[in-house]
């Protein structure tokens, strides 16, 4: 990675846990100032205590417009500058859309989808000043959609579409926009999960403890920012295959699909 996150000055969301957590400490080890957001206050002490004083912490909601314009003064404040806003933050669900109250689309759209546009408008400005990095953590689920993710599958796909307009919009501005699609990787995801009540579902899924290593994936994520790529898709075998086929035979992956039920 050589020098290049040395003194930068980076803000992560959902720092407190799985894949915001890991990207925390890579961007520490890498050397940059990180400002780490997150609801829970015990979880980033713990992080600042294992990481020192390149490590600022922010406890803040990301569905809150004053807390995301909170964080990005921090960092103006503290550092002066902003060089990147890694937006990683979210929750999943599992339940059939029949079953699903409208308040766990509501929730799930305000977590994964509109703090990205508080986010956005607090952070624009300097990150044209510094040509700097806007990241958003979606899903192989903002590209295609299964079974029981419904209310998942369209805020990532609205995070998606989100995103890709505003790499037009900034491509003459110089800031680099990067979406980072990961598949399966082993965090508390699905034990944060709602249930079609809204209701976290409190046990962990077994295609999740399967996945990818979230320090890995960080540091893979770091090496797609340093080489400001448009799109990053840390995932296994089976969700890229499901990635070429819903471009290029979408029925086939409705078929496979309905055949395998992910917990
Ligand atoms: N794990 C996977 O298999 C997988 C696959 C594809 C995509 N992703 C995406 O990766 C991202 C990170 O998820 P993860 O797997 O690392 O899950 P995780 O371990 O449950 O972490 C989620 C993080 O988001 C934070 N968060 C949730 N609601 C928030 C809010 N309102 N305000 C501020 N922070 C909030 C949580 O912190 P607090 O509760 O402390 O606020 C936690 O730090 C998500 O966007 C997820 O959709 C994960």
């Amino acid at each position: 990675m050589s020098h290049y996150f040395q003194k930068k000055v980076f803000i992560v969301t959902g720092a407190s846990s799985g894949i915001g957590r890991s990207i925390a400490v890579k961007l520490v080890q890498h050397g940059a100032h990180t400002l780490a957001m997150a609801r829970s206050e015990d979880s980033l002490r713990e992080l600042k205590k294992e990481l020192g004083e390149l490590l600022v912490s922010c406890v803040g909601d990301v569905t809150k417009p004053e807390d995301c314009r909170r964080v990005v003064a921090k960092a103006l404040e503290l550092r002066g500058r902003l060089d990147g806003l890694i937006h990683n933050a979210g929750i999943s669900m599992r339940g059939l859309a029949a079953d699903c109250s409208k308040e766990v689309y509501r929730k799930l759209m305000e977590v994964n989808f509109f703090s990205t546009v508080d986010l956005y408008h607090a952070a624009m400005d300097s990150l044209r000043s510094s040509r700097g990095h806007l990241v958003a953590v979606s899903s192989v689920m903002g590209r295609y959609s299964t079974q029981e993710r419904s209310g998942y599958c369209a805020s990532k796909h609205a995070l998606q579409g989100y995103m890709d307009s505003i790499r037009l919009e900034n491509l003459s501005q110089g800031v680099h926009t990067l979406v980072v699609s990961p598949g399966f990787v082993n965090t508390n995801i699905a034990h944060n999960a709602l249930g079609p009540d809204g209701q976290p579902l409190g046990k962990r899924g077994a295609a999740t403890e399967k996945g990818l290593d979230s320090l890995v994936v960080a540091e893979a994520i770091l090496h797609a920012i340093k080489k400001r790529k448009r799109d990053f898709y840390p995932a296994g075998v089976k969700e890229k295959l499901g990635l070429f086929l819903s471009k290029w035979a979408p029925g086939l992956l409705d078929r496979l699909l309905l055949k395998v039920a992910v917990k």
